[in-house]
């Protein structure tokens, strides 16, 4: 089995913006496992966890990910949380996996949670700092490449990755 190159990191740090230029420049298609855990379900992710709760919604996101990875034509983009699953993380040990960091202000900006309105957006602002604190050591464990991508332009980044790969 080829190494795949595989995005990782929180909701807001850019994955499947970087992985579709990353895909280009190296003549490959961009896979999303978000986009075929919708799919699969014929429904939005958001329609999964209400409808059936986050534990159904990761047990479709890791058949997403072990039928990608065999994907050698493809540069895959994951979901924020698929790195919480062992046998995932186990999985991405034989792959180029490249952790986009980013700053927790970044990141709320970057997913509409920026610094106006803060008695609305206050709690839900923690809650993502939360969930960045406790997955930072997850991303860095599977991680072969670690790039910031705070004020960074996705064509800037993407040039970078393909040197380092
Ligand atoms: C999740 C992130 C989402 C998606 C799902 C769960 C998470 O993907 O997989 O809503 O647990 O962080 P993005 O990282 O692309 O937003």
């Amino acid at each position: 089995m080829s190494p795949v190159v595989v995005l990782v990191g929180p909701p807001g740090s850019g994955k499947s913006t970087i992985a579709a230029l990353l895909a280009s420049r190296l003549g490959k298609t961009h896979r999303d496992t978000d986009t075929d855990v919708e799919n699969e379900a014929g429904k939005p992710i958001s329609d999964i966890f209400v409808d059936s709760g986050e534990a159904a919604f990761r047990s479709l996101e890791r058949a997403a990910i072990v039928a990608a990875l065999q994907d050698e034509g493809a540069v895959l983009s994951l979901g924020g949380g698929a790195i919480l699953d062992a046998d995932t993380r186990a999985d991405l040990a034989g792959h180029n996996v490249v952790f986009l960091d980013v700053s927790l202000s970044e990141a709320a900006k970057r997913v509409g949670l920026g610094v106006a309105r803060p008695l609305l957006l206050g709690n839900v602002r923690t809650q993502l700092r939360n969930l960045m604190e406790a997955r930072r050591p997850l991303y860095a464990e599977v991680a072969k490449l670690t790039v910031d991508t705070d004020g960074r332009a996705p064509e800037d980044l993407a040039a970078e990755i393909v040197e380092h790969l």
